[in-house]
């Protein structure tokens, strides 16, 4: 699957729910309608469209939610989705969780092939914790990522830096991380969904907190790349890894290989754009993969060159209308 900029998609990100068991406020409104059940593809139509991408050229399958962990029999799809990874057609499977259901999953991923996970954590401080995600518990997420490094599972802590919430907190979540071997990447927060937060507010740019970073460290850029957008250094004081994800204040739509499956069936091109694909009726019209190929085929013909998300005071709107939850980042 080539794109009309000449970029090669190889990697699928599937919604398989937009459920959640936590409200973080960059994420979700608190008071969110969620879809009817009906309206879900099943874990069979999942695996059918996800297959149907591998042999199209997907070497990187990565499931997100919401909560990818509260959708009802996942470790049935995953399970079922591993054949591709013991066939050679899948490079990687994985996810990216809240973590609140870890404890429960960890060592059955582990045994479905499943190496590396991302794990969304703003905070290692309990009352913030519980203020950013809403519902959140800190001590089950711990829980959640002590079982999964028991397991074997490698984990990249994900970290949406916030002006005036966490961003004085990341030095300290990252000696964390890398003191347990693990990587961290942080976010700039991308304008997507109506929020009760100012995001004006709360939008941190990367470069004023890697300046400030490197008044306590030596950050040497690396060239370790996993298939997505962060760019990584390395932190000499630590030894670990530190992922920049900058969609505001470097594009790198260029280098985009990857396209969005709700659990609906719709194809999201881009995250920040509103343009999409059914793909949900092509697979229930025939037993056959002939038409959802041609309608995935028609959907990468138009993907766009990238998204136009801005913050400032004079925008008070979102630059996309959808919630993050929708797609799952
Ligand atoms: P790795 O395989 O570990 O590199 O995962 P990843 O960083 O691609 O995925 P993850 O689910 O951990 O996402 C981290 C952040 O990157 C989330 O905030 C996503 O919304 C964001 N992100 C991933 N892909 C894109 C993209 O194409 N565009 C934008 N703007 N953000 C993206
Ligand atoms: N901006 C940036 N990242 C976000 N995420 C959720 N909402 C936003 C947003 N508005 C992050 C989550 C998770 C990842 C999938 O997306 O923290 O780590
Ligand atoms: Fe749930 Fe992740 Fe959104 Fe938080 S960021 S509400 S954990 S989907």
């Amino acid at each position: 699957m080539i794109d009309p900029f000449g970029r090669t998609i190889s990697y699928l990100r599937v919604s398989v729910t937009d459920r959640c068991d936590f409200r973080c406020t960059y994420c979700m409104a608190e008071d969110m309608t969620f879809l009817p059940k009906r309206d879900l593809l099943s874990l069979e139509e999942l695996d059918r469209l996800c297959t149907v991408f591998i042999e199209k050229g997907v070497r990187k399958l990565r499931l997100t939610g919401g909560e990818p962990l509260v959708r009802k029999n996942i470790m049935h799809l995953i399970r079922e989705l591993s054949r591709h990874l013991r066939s050679g057609a899948l490079e990687e499977l994985t996810l990216t969780t809240n973590g609140s259901q870890l404890a429960r999953f960890a060592d059955e991923l582990a045994d479905s092939g499943v190496r590396r996970i991302n794990v969304s954590l703003d905070t290692l401080d309990p009352e913030k914790f519980r203020a950013i995600t809403r519902w959140g518990n800190l001590g089950k997420v711990l829980e959640g990522i002590n079982a999964a490094q028991a397991a074997g599972l490698k984990i990249k802590i994900n970290a949406v830096a916030l002006k005036g919430f966490n961003d004085g907190e990341i030095p300290n979540l990252m000696r964390w991380a890398h003191g347990r071997g693990m990587d961290l990447t942080v976010i700039e927060t991308m304008p997507m969904g109506e929020i009760e937060a100012d995001r004006t507010e709360q939008y941190l740019p990367l470069s004023l907190l890697r300046a400030r970073l490197e008044q306590q460290f030596t950050l040497d850029d690396i060239p370790y790349k996993t298939g997505g957008p962060a760019r990584y250094v390395e932190v000499r004081e630590t030894g670990g890894r530190l992922g920049f994800i900058t969609p505001m204040t470097h594009n790198f739509c260029e280098s985009c290989n990857r396209v969005r499956l709700t659990c609906t069936g719709t194809l999201y091109m881009c995250l920040g754009q509103e343009d999409a694909a059914d793909l949900r009726a092509p697979l229930r019209a025939s037993e056959g993969n002939e038409l959802v190929s041609v309608a995935i085929d028609e959907a990468i013909g138009r993907k766009p060159k990238g998204h136009d998300f801005i913050i400032d005071r004079r925008t008070s709107r979102p630059a996309v209308s959808r919630h993050m939850s929708v797609t799952g980042g």
